[in-house]
């Protein structure tokens, strides 16, 4: 990670003033895709990758955004600040202000400072950890204080209004509100939640395929879309059904043979996804990793075949995994096309299983992919020096 007081003292040099720093973290999904926007269960854990933003204020109305990792500075008149996105970094950031501005917050001129670690476009939500270190920086700023979840439901609302992706609360959520050597078990519905304890002798090893994901991108929206289709027809016939989550794999059989075959298979993903990120939960509660692991090759299986949201080199990822020693389970995490697998690996053998995995990738695809050995790491929170 970025040494916070560096990162401190670029704010002080750049804008002369001292900022207030706050980080907030990517996150990695245990299990759980693709059903928190059907108001189902998700259980992500918070990772090691993380946004900072260092915020100062300022005195001439301006609005001035810097981003590190881009070396790029942009400046705005807080009075006149954009409506819409441009497809640029401070889409995020531009996304934080408007959505606060129209919850009757004024947002007065500001220096901001940022740079994060969390790999982009890998399905580790660099967006979310930007998202959340922006807006605690920015409530800071002007003196208001959101609880976590609702803070969350606000970053929520910039990807979904703002930067134009339709995605669900999972990833603002854990960012927001993640629990060092925990994953939470996440109910999309009502915002509640468990810890769901990571045992410490137990390693998350994140595998990047080095395939960009983007859940901008069309099948993102095509999955979920489809997935809807399914519900409005169980809905249709016996009401109650306003979201996935409360349908059953009776309802499919049932009803199936009127769906389109795509959005029947996208259904059955997402309802057999709920009713194993719970099971998940409570195999971890039990400490029957075998469980855990199983668990995670079913929802592998159905990701990948239901849901069609894998890729050729995530799916091998995961089967080059199988039997290497120390594995618990592996899967695609996050929003699909690519991106990282999630490997619970008994920590002794973390370090040879990332180094094993790597060179089995790369003698069957010519690309290095990037693993890291992570823990579940907590929440945004500000940094104090
Ligand atoms: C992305 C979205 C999340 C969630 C996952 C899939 O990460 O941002 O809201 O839908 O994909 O589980």
């Amino acid at each position: 990670m970025h040494d916070p007081a560096a990162f401190r003292s670029l704010h002080l040099a750049r804008f002369h003033a001292e900022p207030a720093v706050f980080v907030a973290p990517g996150r990695v999904n245990l299990i759980g895709e693709h059903t928190d926007y059907a108001e189902g269960f998700v259980m992500p854990a918070a990772i090691d990758f993380a946004t900072l933003a260092g915020i100062s204020p300022r005195t001439d109305g301006k609005i001035v955004l810097y981003s590190e990792n881009y070396t790029e500075e942009r400046t705005f008149d807080a009075a006149a600040m954009p409506t819409k996105a441009s497809k640029h970094w401070t889409d995020y950031p531009l996304g934080v202000v408007a959505i606060l501005a129209g919850e009757g917050n004024k947002i007065p001129g500001f220096s901001l400072s940022l740079w994060g670690d969390v790999p982009l476009g890998s399905g580790l939500s660099s967006s979310a950890a930007l998202e959340v270190a922006t807006m605690l920086a920015v409530t800071s700023l002007i003196g208001v204080t959101y609880p976590g979840p609702v803070l969350a439901r606000l970053c929520q609302r910039v990807e979904n209004e703002f930067v134009g992706a339709n995605c669900g609360i999972m990833d603002q959520f854990i960012s927001a509100n993640g629990k060092e050597n925990h994953a939470l078990l996440l109910d999309c519905r009502d915002l509640s939640f468990k810890l769901a304890p990571i045992p410490p002798d137990v390693a998350l090893v994140i595998a990047n395929t080095m395939v960009k994901h983007s859940i901008a991108g069309g099948d993102y929206a095509t999955r979920r879309a489809e997935s809807e289709a399914a519900c409005a027809i169980i809905n249709g016939h016996r009401g109650g059904v306003p979201f996935l989550r409360d349908a059953t794999l009776e309802d499919l059989e049932k009803w199936g043979h009127e769906m389109a075959p795509k959005s029947l298979l996208r259904a059955r993903h997402v309802i057999s996804e709920n009713l194993r990120t719970v099971a998940a939960e409570k195999a971890l509660e039990k400490g029957d990793l075998v469980e855990v692991g199983r668990l995670m090759a079913e929802a592998h299986r159905s990701y990948s075949e239901d849901f069609e949201g894998s890729c050729v080199e995530a799916d091998a990822m995961v089967a080059l995994a199988q039997d290497l020693p120390g594995l618990i389970g592996a899967r695609l995490t996050g929003g699909g096309f690519g991106g990282c697998t999630i490997n619970l690996v008994e920590r002794k053998h973390a370090a040879a299983f990332a180094e094993a995995l790597g060179a089995r990738y790369t003698a069957k695809f010519g690309i290095v992919p990037q693993i890291h050995v992570c823990h579940a790491s907590g929440g945004a929170h500000r940094l104090e020096f």
